[in-house]
């Protein structure tokens, strides 16, 4: 059973960020099997850091679109990357993880629904504007991490 389920009707519609949401999804979805598996630490430590570098990469991303296109609520998109980088990392750093799985993918799932669907979906209109609907900069290119 899949950690987390996402289908199109999930989507923003702007292409770079779906196709970066939706790698994000499956680095926690592999996470999640890998703990359920109980595979060897070293491979779980590797998914985990995995996940934390391209969400990281993720957030960075988007930003920079969400700055080219002037979108009123950047602050705010900013504040909720940091502060949920902050959190994670505390859940990482707390004890051995692997003993607050539970508690970790219960923030992990809580977040990034809530997040991608509610406060990323706002800034749709924003880019699509900037980007002809593409979710592809002009200045950035087609950057596909
Ligand atoms: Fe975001």
């Amino acid at each position: 059973m899949q950690f987390i389920v996402w289908t199109k009707e999930h989507d923003t519609g702007i292409p770079t960020i779906d196709a970066q949401h939706r790698k994000l999804i499956d680095l926690a979805n592999n996470l999640y099997e890998a703990i359920r598996l109980s595979r060897e630490e070293q491979v779980i430590q590797n998914i985990l850091e995995g996940l934390t570098t391209y969400m990281s990469e993720h957030f960075a991303a988007e930003e920079a679109l969400l700055k080219e296109a002037h979108y009123p609520e950047y602050d705010q998109q900013v504040e909720a990357h940091r502060s949920f980088i902050q959190k994670f990392q505390e859940h990482k750093a707390s004890k051995d993880f692997l003993e607050l799985s539970d508690e970790l993918f219960g923030f992990l799932k809580k977040w990034i629904v809530a997040h991608f669907l509610g406060m990323d979906k706002r800034y749709v209109p924003f880019l699509s504007k900037l980007t002809d609907g593409r979710g592809n900069s002009h200045k950035n290119g087609n950057k596909n991490l």
